[in-house]
């Protein structure tokens, strides 16, 4: 008799830093763009954002009638919660009113879709606390999103030591909001500090601002863009492995 075959998982990532303002949410709902519409990957984008979901905002999902936090809450099936954005991309938001939803279960959630999925990535939250470490125990790999600035990189140290002590490999760095200035740390100082490679270096672009007011993620709003050549170039590392 043929083996019986386990049925195919979702890679799963986080995407994460432990400074606010350096770019996961941005970055999170761009790459899920390009990894569904360009390499054709059955990907979910996750808002575990819980205290301020944001990243329905790049979708136009500003107010979803399911959200995480109801999947939390028991109100709902994770399944429930999904919703479709173009390309075969889905995503499932979190609410921007909703409060105190058990973080802890979102592993368990999780693993409910993780075979509907060639790849789900996880948008976290801004700082080192325990829903940070739930949110990022129940992936596979993290993404370190940094700038490139002395708070933001002794926060992605912390994220490293976090990723040493949950026993996820760091899958990169993204540097991003880059100015080419020489008070900045360089690509090369980055990816040594953190021992990690950094996959992609996003210029601090106007047009991402833009488009976050259009509600458009940067990568269809403005495509050739620098921030969404660089973008392009994270997706493709990412989809290669
Ligand atoms: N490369 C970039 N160039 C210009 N603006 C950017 C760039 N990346 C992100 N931004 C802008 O910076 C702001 C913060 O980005 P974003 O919300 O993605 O960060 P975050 O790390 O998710 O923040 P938080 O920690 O609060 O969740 C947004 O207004 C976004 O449009
Ligand atoms: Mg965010």
């Amino acid at each position: 008799m043929p083996p019986v075959q386990a049925s195919k998982k979702a890679r799963i990532l986080s995407v994460v830093s432990a400074k606010g303002g350096v770019g996961k949410t941005t970055i999170t709902a761009n790459l899920g763009v390009l990894l569904a519409k360009e390499h054709k990957l059955k990907t979910l984008i996750i808002d575990a954002d819980l205290d301020l979901p944001t990243l329905g905002f790049h979708l136009d999902l500003i107010d979803p009638d399911i959200s995480l936090h109801d999947v939390l809450k028991g109100k709902f099936a994770i399944n429930q919660a999904v919703h479709a954005y173009d390309y075969g991309l889905h995503i499932i938001p979190g609410s921007v009113s909703e409060e105190n939803a058990p973080v802890k279960e979102i592993k368990n959630e999780i693993a409910q879709l993780a075979t509907q999925y060639d790849i789900i990535l996880l948008d976290t939250v801004p700082c080192m606390d325990e829903g940070l470490k739930n949110i990022a125990g129940a992936s596979d790999e993290i993404l370190i999103v940094t700038s490139p600035d002395l708070p933001s990189m002794t926060a992605s140290l912390k994220a490293v030591k976090l990723s040493r002590n949950l026993g996820i490999p760091v899958r990169g760095v993204v540097l991003n909001k880059v100015r080419r200035k020489n008070y900045e740390l360089s690509s090369s100082d980055v990816g040594s500090a953190l021992g990690a490679q950094v996959l992609a270096s996003i210029p601090e672009d106007p047009k991402v601002y833009e488009a976050l007011f259009e509600k458009k993620p940067v990568v269809l709003y403005a495509p050739k863009s620098p921030a969404s050549g660089e973008l392009r170039k994270l997706a493709d590392a990412i989809a290669k492995d």
